[in-house]
């Protein structure tokens, strides 16, 4: 008889923990007597039937890589003629049981059309800015905090030897989970997140005011899609497939407007995707695999349309169309950040 097949693809930026996913797959669902096949770039391979077959061996030694063995892309089949309908056929000719999908908000959307057309399709989030709703974390984040809480502490030293005023912008496009978190831990003198707006007036007065306490340099961390004096500041027009602008520049602008309230010399750094890059931390790997173990168990119970959540310390089912890209920072969060600004 032949086996059952399950496929997997990861799609939208990547993130570290996607291969502890796919590795956890492929080791459960070999386990549980499925073949494993994984599909190649996202979405794009279910419309090209560009996939491998996985085994044990495809898996090894990835745990601790980050990026996606897979490869990813942003194709959207929504806005590709036929897209769909191609899926859905290569989905039948390929024999295949289920479909995991791994990714954020378009990823899954993408699955919950196809789930409603009839296929079964199983989700597992994704998104380093950590901001979907439906689950309390997605892996990458923690590792992507950590690598920013890493960079505000070696900005430290050289701010304070050269009396600068540091900017150093991060990922967050909609909102500043990454931000908070390397703010808090790396003890930034401001947080700027675009669910909290705040004008440059107010920031410069906060720097002054520390300055003026005799500190001679400050780190400011800004999330890339923090509004100045609300206009968003976008690095190109062009929209990506899913209708995203590339965002980028708010570091240096910032910058600029502060040095001219202050008189500080301030520089800039951007991080960008040195934050999604490198292998995931212990929190992140756990956590990734603990998904990929439950989504094999959703699909060997027949629980489609459902995509894997963590809620509190429990890895739990919730529908695969709960999720969007609405989870903010808590107010009460940024209140508490706020007692260490300046
Ligand atoms: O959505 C995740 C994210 O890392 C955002 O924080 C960032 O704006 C965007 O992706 C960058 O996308 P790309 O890797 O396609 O430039």
């Amino acid at each position: 008889m032949n086996k059952k097949r399950l496929a997997m693809l990861t799609g939208g930026g990547d993130c570290p923990g996607l291969n502890p996913v796919i590795r956890a797959v492929t080791r459960s669902g070999i386990q549980s007597g499925y073949e494993i096949i994984g599909v190649r770039n996202g979405w794009k391979g279910m419309i090209e039937k560009d996939f491998i077959v996985l085994d044990r061996g495809s898996v090894a030694g990835i745990l601790h890589r980050g990026g996606t063995i897979l490869g990813t892309s942003r194709t959207n089949p929504r806005k590709i003629d036929g897209a769909s309908d191609r899926i859905f056929q290569n989905f039948k000719e390929l024999n295949l049981d289920v479909l995991i999908a791994i990714g954020g908000d378009d990823t899954l959307g993408v699955a919950y059309d196809l789930y409603q057309r009839g296929l079964a399709m199983i989700g597992v989030p994704k998104t380093i800015d950590n901001d979907l709703s439906g689950t309390d974390c997605t892996f990458g984040y923690d590792t992507a905090v950590n690598i920013a809480m890493e960079a505000i502490d070696r900005l430290h030293s050289t701010a304070e030897s050269h009396h600068r005023v540091l900017v150093v912008e991060l990922m967050g496009r909609h909102t500043g989970w990454i931000t908070i978190g390397a703010g808090l831990s790396g003890g930034a003198d401001y947080v700027l997140i675009p669910e909290y707006p705040v004008s440059m007036d107010e920031v410069a007065e906060t720097i002054k005011k520390r300055h003026a306490t005799g500190r001679t340099f400050s780190i400011v961390a800004v999330a890339e899609g923090f509004k100045v004096e609300g206009v968003d500041i976008i690095q190109t027009k062009e929209l990506d497939a899913f209708g995203h602008p590339r965002l980028g520049g708010v570091g240096e602008i910032v910058a600029r407007e502060l040095e001219k309230r202050t008189n500080f010399e301030t520089r800039s750094v951007v991080l960008g995707h040195v934050q999604r890059g490198g292998a995931p931390t212990a929190y992140d790997r756990i956590l990734s695999t603990r998904y990929g173990l439950k989504a094999v168990e959703l699909a060997r119970t027949g629980q489609f349309g459902k995509m894997v959540s963590l809620r509190g310390t429990e890895i739990i089912a919730v529908d695969l169309q709960a999720v969007t890209k609405s989870k903010v920072v808590p107010s009460e969060l940024y209140e508490g950040a706020k007692i260490f600004f300046g």
